[in-house]
């Protein structure tokens, strides 16, 4: 255990606090990256400060303007609406699924928003703080339309990235005007595009760039993470440009002012004000007042988000917010870095990802295991990977074997010799008063990771407290001290029960699902706060009666990981397949040429594995001229019990040739899927897809 760290700050004065997490894009639901980087560690920041007493709003609500959802709507054949539909009701059923405890989750397609954005617009713009402009911006002459965002993809001219969109580097992170990339291209058409005049509103940055230096740089914006405030850093070093805050577009928020007809908001504009929208929501069903969260100097807000949004929210939403005049800025932005999968980046659009939905139907009930492992391996200082054999070990040898384990002895011994009677200690030894001393000393040293957004550590700790709860029951051995100790060993359990009792408590922000049960099983709910237990004598009293021992966590076996990671490794596979390009067409060939092929239905009468040879199935073909002997490389998509009986094309008239000594006289027709599975030919067969070669 670490020595112990006070406090910044005194904790009996409650405090208010804003906590934000980065509204996801509605358009697709969300992976394990989007919860290790944001949703989890916002989660556990959220829960904790509400155990420590503090009035605590935590928001969000779904991202659904924004070029990316147009693109796909269009590739659908349906409208943007229809896809923000279906993934906000996806998203937001999987953020409660996985106990991310939200007081309000919005939209920004909702009237509420729409209007709060118009405001904030109207506000600025009547206050003078835009700058409008004709520029050129690109054109695509064929699709009819302004190519801002994502709708074009070049080189970026900081990196040399060749995918770089017109918003923004994925890269290097540089944040972009699509005037800016070299080589654009269309995303709509793949055309060049051309350069056509157009009025934009600008919020001129560099105006801001005063204020943002002595905000970031010279206030205390140094206990930022390094990641931030070094990006935030090079960002203002390299001076600040206006940038456009409409856009050409037809999907979003309308621009609210005369003469913009055909203009939206641009999305990363409207996007942040979601975080007030959602507080109005919040407020006006609560019967609560939105403004002090928001405006109130006492207020703490906090943005959680992924490295990708520091320059939003480090730069445009504060002089945004400035700007308006009557708001606070965040007192910190912990952005993550990024979570890989198996060494390769998490992606959508290539389906290399765990997706919560699927987790949990592969994994039901297990919510706290995918929040303990993404935590314990969270990417806080760097990018991290995600494997499924870490997953795997930390459920196994940490959530079982120490937490688990503890938890399972201590409540089947407790019934076993008091029938779940809590007992009555004696004298306490050194032993048992170090002991009790150490589990009081574990609030504060957990505090003092999740309030420094520390939270990896904070959950190791969290296991080390199960660890001292372990050492002590194998250093005491209460199994063996019943047999010539009573009294003694009802000192033991006293004080093993008050471990478990302050897990059940302390491991709430990291497992909720795991605290709640832990509490059924102790049957406590909140006598104990997170203050109590390094303050109260007794956690757990004496002659409380304590419910039967159920498992809380599984040990999870290799071929259940197995599994997972085949599903990964078909995923790539079929992405492979999806992006190969179909086969060109071959030469042309006469009639006659065709009429050579000889033809025929068959039937299967025998298969059985060639020796020796992965691939190889030698059959025997009823061909209606004869019954002959065909190898044919099958044999890694069908067991030769599979093949008997199946009626099949053959070509009777091919030569003849020796497979591993064996003559095969003909061959079947065959075609393979996208997922790399061979099948007979039949158009009307699962993954048989138009273009496909038939050999
Ligand atoms: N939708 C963005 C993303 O997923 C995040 C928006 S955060 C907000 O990267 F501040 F704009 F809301
Ligand atoms: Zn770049």
């Amino acid at each position: 255990m670490r020595t112990f760290v006070p406090l910044k700050q005194k904790r009996n004065m409650s405090k208010r606090y804003t906590i934000t997490a980065a509204l996801p894009y509605t358009n697709g639901p969300i992976h394990i990256g989007h919860l290790a980087g944001v949703y989890v560690p916002a989660d556990i920041y959220a829960r904790y400060l509400r155990l420590t007493g503090n009035d605590v709003l935590f928001i969000c609500g779904s991202d659904e303007h924004g070029v990316p959802i147009t693109i796909k709507a269009k590739k659908e054949g349906v409208t943007p609406q229809d896809i923000v539909d279906k993934y906000h009701a996806i998203i937001k059923t999987s953020f409660e699924d996985f106990g991310v405890s939200f007081d309000n989750y919005s939209r920004t397609s909702a009237k509420i928003h729409h209007d709060t954005a118009s405001e904030f617009f109207t506000t600025l713009y009547d206050k003078g703080e835009f700058t409008e402009e004709i520029t050129e911006q690109l054109y695509d002459e064929e699709a009819n339309q302004f190519l801002a965002d994502r709708f074009v993809t070049g080189t970026c001219p900081k990196c040399g990235n060749e995918e770089a969109y017109g918003d923004q580097c994925e890269k290097c992170g540089s944040s972009l005007n699509a005037t800016d990339l070299i080589n654009p291209k269309s995303a709509i058409t793949g055309n060049v595009p051309t350069l056509k005049q157009t009025k934009h509103w600008f919020l001129p940055l560099d105006k801001h760039e005063d204020f943002l230096k002595e905000w970031i740089l010279k206030g205390h914006k140094k206990d930022w993470k390094p990641n931030v405030y070094g990006q935030v850093k090079s960002w203002i070093d390299d001076g600040l440009r206006p940038r456009a805050v409409t856009r050409d577009l037809d999907w979003g928020i309308p621009v609210p002012v005369e003469g913009a007809d055909g203009k939206v908001l641009y999305v990363w504009f409207d996007a942040p004000i979601g975080y007030i929208s959602s507080t109005k929501e919040w407020a006006a069903r609560e019967g609560k007042d939105w403004e002090p969260y928001w405006k109130d100097e006492d207020t703490t807000l906090v943005h959680f988000i992924g490295k990708d949004n520091i320059v939003f929210h480090c730069i445009i939403f504060p002089a945004m917010l400035k700007a308006e005049g009557s708001y606070i800025l965040p007192e910190n932005v912990p952005a993550n870095e990024f979570l890989n999968l198996e060494g390769n980046k998490l992606s959508t659009s290539k389906n290399w990802a765990v997706w919560l939905p699927e987790y949990l139907e592969d994994f039901p009930g297990q919510q706290d295991v995918l929040r303990y492992a993404l935590t314990a391996n969270a990417p806080e200082t760097k990018d991290n990977d995600f494997t499924w054999k870490d997953f795997q070990a930390r459920n196994n040898n940490e959530l079982v074997a120490i937490f688990g384990n503890f938890i399972n002895r201590v409540v089947v011994l407790t019934n076993k010799y008091y029938n779940g009677v809590i007992p009555t200690p004696g004298e306490f030894s050194q032993v048992d008063e170090e002991t009790l001393a150490a589990l009081k000393a574990y609030p504060s040293v957990i505090s003092s990771s999740i309030e420094r957004y520390r939270f990896r550590e904070g959950s190791q700790e969290l296991m080390n407290l199960a660890r001292l709860g372990n050492k002590y029951l194998a250093d005491e051995e209460p199994w063996k001290m019943i047999k010539v100790d009573e009294a003694r060993t009802q000192t033991i359990m006293f004080v093993a029960l008050q471990i478990a009792s302050g897990l059940a408590t302390l491991c709430e922000p990291y497992l909720p699902f795991t605290s709640a049960k832990l509490k059924g099983i102790l049957n406590i709910s909140d006598e104990n706060t997170w203050d109590s237990i390094a303050t109260k004598e007794v956690l757990l009293p004496a002659n409380h009666q304590i419910g039967k021992a159920e498992l809380l966590f599984a040990k999870i076996e290799d071929d259940t990981i197995q599994k997972q990671l085949d599903k990964l490794i078909a995923s790539k596979k079929a992405n492979e397949a999806a992006n190969k390009v179909t086969e060109p067409q071959k030469d042309t060939i006469t009639f006659d040429d065709f009429s050579k092929l000889d033809l025929r239905v068959g039937t299967i009468l025998e298969a059985e594995k060639m020796p020796k040879a992965k691939k190889l199935l030698v059959l025997k073909v009823d061909t209606g001229l004869d019954v002959r002997t065909i190898v044919s490389g099958i044999a890694e998509s069908f067991t030769p019990e599979e093949v008997i009986g199946k009626r099949v094309t053959v070509l009777v008239n091919l030569a003849p040739r020796a497979l591993r000594g064996v003559d095969s006289e003909g061959m079947i027709l065959m075609t393979e899927t996208a997922e790399g599975k061979l099948v007979f030919v039949n158009p009307d067969e699962k993954g048989v897809t138009n273009g496909l070669q038939i050999s």
